[in-house]
């Protein structure tokens, strides 16, 4: 136990950067006494400015960091995803006694929270991954928060996470999300979606500009009339934003100045990765990963533009952008729809327990993905607990068939256009196969046992089988 005099401190941060100090402010406003750590000079001068008007307080030294802190000890990491985390657990742990408890806050891979949390459980400290979403501004006011770990341990923490979490509808935006690495898993899945919704959102500004021939002045005012109806999201508020942003150097609008190659930290690609090993099929998001790697290829690209041609004008009619809309509502619920059947298999495969219904109502305010169809999943989740997917739901069901017109209409010219849409074709195809009853793989189980003697299965026998391709030629 810390009963010393000078463990006043309900909280600790390590790590004061942007997000840590917004976090910390945020947790202050909120009424709790907070500390915080980290060797930068110049970061924890930042903090006390900042939260002058707070009972907080910085350290250069973890020893003394970690004496301010009450029992049992809770200290929340916000330091960038990988080797530091590790270092930063090797400093703290000679330090922390049973029973404390450590939450990881980063973009952390699950596998990284897994590991942690066990070697942690040997020494007896809880380990928590918590994804944290919603940027700067939503570390400060609001996030949407992610934590994973051991149940019991949570008690001591939701007070202050559902104090300084978003709020929707006066409910918080952070819920227990299960054991082990779930919280991480939860949040790499967010940013998976993320990567999906940010993708169909240049698409559809591809075709809007290279296929209509839109200026800037126009794509925004289109974006802010969906903005404003059921395609209302955080992604498209700020991509409305951006397309009247002057750019101070030029005076031109910026959009205009920035390389069209996109950065990437990871998480979109991890959501991948995972997906394929798990055999879940999030193809939308693969799309949007692959699409970021595309852009890099720039000069490839330039290269092979000038072999091929540039896209063509598309011919639209008056329902054009009427039809556009619903193609990124169908698009979009596809992405979310990837999402949450990925978690759903997670959670058996992880043993996760994994609420989903939960979990859409934690994303509805504060994080990256916040947006209004998200009270259709909540929804749809809340219903049937164990619904395998969201396209099962007979609300979603009935939005999605009256959105397909319009969707194969804007798929189809842009495609004959020659304009590049990765995400909007694998959300259709995407679709298309999975209500196919009947697919295509018979043929590709013959093949794989006519050149490899793969076996395969019959319609009207149980067991495997094998065939003599080369003796049943007709
Ligand atoms: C969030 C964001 C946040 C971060 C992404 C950016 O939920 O607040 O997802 O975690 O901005 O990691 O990811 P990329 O750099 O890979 O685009």
């Amino acid at each position: 136990m810390n009963n010393d005099r000078k463990a006043q401190y309900a909280f600790g941060m390590v790590g004061l950067g942007t997000m840590g100090r917004n976090l910390l402010l945020n947790m202050a406003d909120n009424g709790f006494a907070v500390t915080g750590y980290d060797k930068s000079e110049k970061m924890l001068q930042f903090f006390e400015e900042e939260g002058k008007d707070h009972n907080l307080k910085g350290f250069a030294d973890i020893n003394d960091f970690v004496a301010s802190l009450q029992s049992p000890r809770t200290i929340i990491l916000l330091v960038p995803a990988g080797a530091i985390v590790d270092s930063v657990i090797l400093e703290l742990q000679p330090l922390l006694d049973k029973g404390d408890i450590i939450i990881d806050s980063g973009n952390s891979h699950f596998t990284d929270t897994s590991r942690r949390a066990v070697e942690l459980k040997e020494k007896g400290i809880h380990f928590f991954g918590m994804g944290i979403s919603g940027g700067e501004e939503g570390a400060r006011f609001g996030p949407s928060m992610m934590p994973g770990g051991d149940k019991q341990a949570y008690a001591v923490v939701k007070e202050m996470l559902e104090a300084v979490s978003a709020k929707v509808n006066g409910e918080p935006c952070v819920t227990y999300i299960g054991p082990g690495a779930s919280g991480h898993f939860v949040k790499m899945t967010h940013n998976g979606i993320e990567y999906a919704i940010m993708q169909l959102l240049a698409e559809t500004y591809e075709i809007l500009k290279n296929g209509l021939g839109y200026n800037n002045e126009q794509i925004q005012q289109v974006f802010e009339k969906w903005n404003n109806g059921r395609l209302k999201s955080f992604l498209m508020e700020i991509t409305k934003d951006v397309f009247l942003f002057k750019d101070v150097k030029t005076g031109n609008l910026l959009v205009d100045e920035i390389k069209d190659e996109a950065k990437s930290k990871g998480t979109g690609k991890w959501t991948s990765q995972v997906a394929m090993d798990i055999e879940m099929p999030i193809p939308t998001i693969d799309a949007a990963v692959s699409t970021r790697n595309l852009s890099k290829l720039k000069k490839l690209r330039v290269q092979l533009n000038d072999a091929f041609g540039s896209s063509t004008k598309i011919n639209a009619n008056e329902d054009f952008i009427a039809d556009l809309e619903e193609a990124f509502y169908f698009a979009m619920a596809g992405a979310y729809a990837q999402g949450m059947h990925l978690l759903w298999q997670a959670s058996i495969q992880y043993e996760y327990e994994l609420n989903l219904a939960e979990i859409a109502k934690i994303w509805r305010g504060g994080c990256i993905i916040r947006a209004e169809f998200l009270e259709d999943i909540y929804q749809a989740y809340k219903k049937q607990a164990n619904l395998e997917h969201l396209f099962a739901d007979a609300n979603v069901q009935q939005k999605i068939k009256q959105s397909l017109k319009g969707t194969r209409n804007v798929i189809s010219a842009a495609i004959q256009a020659g304009i590049a849409i990765p995400c909007y074709a694998a959300a259709l195809t995407y679709f298309d196969t999975l209500k196919t009853g009947r697919m295509p793989s018979n043929l590709t189980q013959a093949q794989r046992d006519f050149f490899g003697a793969h076996t395969f299965e019959r319609i009207d026998s149980e067991g495997v089988f094998h065939a003599d391709w080369n003796q049943k030629k007709i």
